[in-house]
């Protein structure tokens, strides 16, 4: 039962790519154990606080960015886009659920995916799958498909420059409440769904007038600056290992290649490398949970993921299907509930609602997506628990890759822009829809009762 930054080796992972050159990788390894490490253990433990906030009904999760970060394209619009949105999104829903949103980016590590089968068979040929820019590259041929170790270390120089970018934009006057706002009014005089919207963001917009004019907003950072904390799944462990880094003010270890890591659906096995290597570093940790798990496979994760029962440290994020929601959660939250532990419960509504199109693009339809998130918030209000948060795949820019929305996009529309790497991901202005629909849901919170 001991654990040491190495001990999964001992255990099964699944999902990894079959690395042509091991010698080649043990010395990427090496390499990335002596780089800097990308966030510190205190950012990690900030977060675990504020998320442990999110587990008592005191704040709400918005976790969101790229299914699959990319080496190409790699560009600051990019990158301040993705944050806008995530800063339009969290002003609406702090709003309307009367907590603070804590916002967590799917950024700056997001590079390593678990697919469905190992190989792609095309016209007859048989190559690895693309697991994402830190193993291979997308196109078919076997040179872009073989993995390829210095692409940990892009990776992490990627990340790196993503993170310098995201922390120069929240604190140097970008995130500003008033321009954020100001986007957001932009958005709703725009959208097809304006009237439905207008409402809320004129109560915004009068709030902010007020706090300006009774001085609180001079006196306050947080109306002037934003915090953007940092996830991905924890997937390539030889990764994670090298960028795992003892505490020395604790004396703990902390995976400093992000503030949180989370663990997928297709890698939460309780005898598995992942459970093993993610236990014992100390950074707040995600589990994805879809329709198959069971109570008791839930409630073990926990016990094996959160001992200690600290608040903050688990997140456990539901990716059931709109169709099976209503079904499947329940029992999990009752459950999770009578065991006391206290997890974070957010809401993921786009793996469980993926189909591939008569046009042959994997999608989502935005009509799922909501239906998904309310599914989870009726699941929620019926057994007592804190609909925490959402996990969404987003992008800032006008692609074309999930139907419906405001905009109406329909499936002729999917080959006008579709662009991700591997899952659709809504367009900006989809997500914005979301955030706006979602505040219809959330009730706020009452301070007195
Ligand atoms: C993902 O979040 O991109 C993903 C692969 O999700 P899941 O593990 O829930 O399938
Ligand atoms: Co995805």
């Amino acid at each position: 039962m001991t654990w040491n930054p190495q001990s999964w080796r001992n255990k099964t992972a699944a999902h990894q790519p079959a690395w042509p050159d091991p010698s080649e990788l043990e010395r990427v390894e090496k390499e990335l154990a002596s780089v800097p490490p990308l966030v510190f253990a205190g950012e990690a433990r900030d977060l675990k606080s504020k998320l442990a906030a999110v587990s008592r009904g005191e704040a709400f999760l918005l976790q969101a960015g790229d299914c699959a970060e990319s080496f190409d394209g790699f560009n600051a619009v990019a990158i301040r886009e993705k944050l806008r949105v995530i800063l339009q999104m969290a002003v609406v829903l702090t709003y309307s659920s009367g907590v603070p949103a804590v916002k967590v980016g799917r950024i700056a590590g997001q590079f390593a995916k678990p697919r469905s089968s190992p190989t792609e068979t095309v016209n007859g040929t048989e190559l690895p799958s693309f697991l994402g820019h830190m193993v291979n590259d997308l196109p078919f041929s076997e040179g872009d498909r073989k993995p390829e170790p210095n692409r940990l270390l892009k990776a992490y120089n990627q990340s790196a420059s993503t993170l310098n970018l995201l922390r120069a934009f929240t604190k140097g006057g970008f995130a500003d409440l008033h321009r954020v706002q100001s986007w957001n009014q932009e958005f709703v005089s725009s959208s097809n769904q304006g009237q439905r919207y207008n409402q809320l963001a004129e109560e915004i917009d009068r709030a902010l007038r007020f706090m300006e004019a009774t001085g609180v907003s001079s006196q306050h950072s947080e109306i002037h600056e934003a915090e953007l904390f940092t996830s991905h799944e924890a997937l390539i462990l030889q990764y994670e290992e090298a960028l795992t880094r003892n505490d020395s003010l604790t004396n703990e270890w902390y995976d400093c290649s992000a503030h949180m890591l989370w663990i997928g659906e297709r890698t939460r096995q309780l005898d598995g490398a992942h459970v093993e290597f993610l236990r014992g570093v100390k950074n707040p940790l995600g589990c994805k949970v879809g329709p198959t798990a069971t109570v008791d496979e839930i409630t073990a994760l926990c016990e094996v993921l959160n001992p200690e029962r600290e608040e903050g440290r688990l997140t456990l994020i539901t990716r059931m299907g709109a169709e099976t929601v209503g079904k499947n959660l329940p029992p999990l939250l009752e459950a999770v509930a009578e065991s006391g532990h206290p997890v974070v419960w957010a809401c993921d509504p786009m793996h469980g609602n993926t189909f591939t199109s008569e046009t042959g693009h994997k999608t989502r339809h935005f009509d799922d997506v909501l239906a998904e998130v309310a599914g989870f918030f009726d699941a929620h209000h019926g057994a007592g628990t804190w609909p925490g948060g959402i996990h969404i795949e987003l992008t800032g820019e006008d692609v074309t890759e999930c139907l419906g929305g405001s905009e109406e996009v329909q499936t002729k529309d999917l080959g006008k822009r579709y662009e991700t790497m591997c899952d659709p991901r809504l367009n900006g202005r989809q997500a914005l829809d979301l955030a706006f629909r979602v505040a219809e849901l959330v009730k706020p919170v009452k301070t007195t009762d």
